[in-house]
């Protein structure tokens, strides 16, 4: 039998706090429904899932770097880091991986400073404002891309 594929899913920081943080703005749904939905969707496509979640630069970047020549794909919301981490984006270069960016909010409806995404133009592609479902867009794009 040929050896599963593996996506890799990374949250940045603050999402541990989904269905508590802002739910007027992300909605009641927490990270742990989101992964299972995610895991559960991702099994249906014989895809082999990992989630990761860290409030932390430094850890973000490691998780980025492992998936080098492991994984097949990469769903990544870096969060606050968005805006500001060089050093994830640079972590993002060294993929040859299809990566989905997804915002749960529509950042473009909201403060300036959120418009700005460091990650945009190294990713594949982008979801923004759909809430949860974004996450599931991503996953339904990423194995149409595996599968090609
Ligand atoms: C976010 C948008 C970011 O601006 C914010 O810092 C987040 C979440 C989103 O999913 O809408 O933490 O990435």
């Amino acid at each position: 039998m040929p050896e599963q594929k593996k996506i890799v899913i990374i949250h940045g920081p603050n999402l541990n706090m989904l269905g508590k943080r802002e739910p007027g703005v992300y909605g009641t749904t927490t990270l742990n429904e989101i992964n299972g939905m995610l895991e559960r969707q991702a099994s249906e496509q014989g895809l082999q899932v990992e989630t990761f979640q860290s409030n932390h630069e430094g850890a973000l970047v490691d998780k980025i770097q492992e998936a080098a020549g492991v994984c097949s794909g990469m769903i990544i919301n870096p969060a606050a880091y968005t805006h500001t981490s060089v050093a994830i984006k640079d972590a993002l270069l060294l993929l040859d991986i299809p990566v989905i960016e997804v915002h749960i909010s529509n950042v473009y409806k909201r403060e300036p400073f959120r418009h700005v995404s460091l990650m945009s133009d190294v990713v594949t592609g982008k979801i923004v404002g759909l809430g949860p479902h974004g996450y599931q867009l991503a996953l339904d794009a990423l194995v149409k891309m595996i599968y090609k």
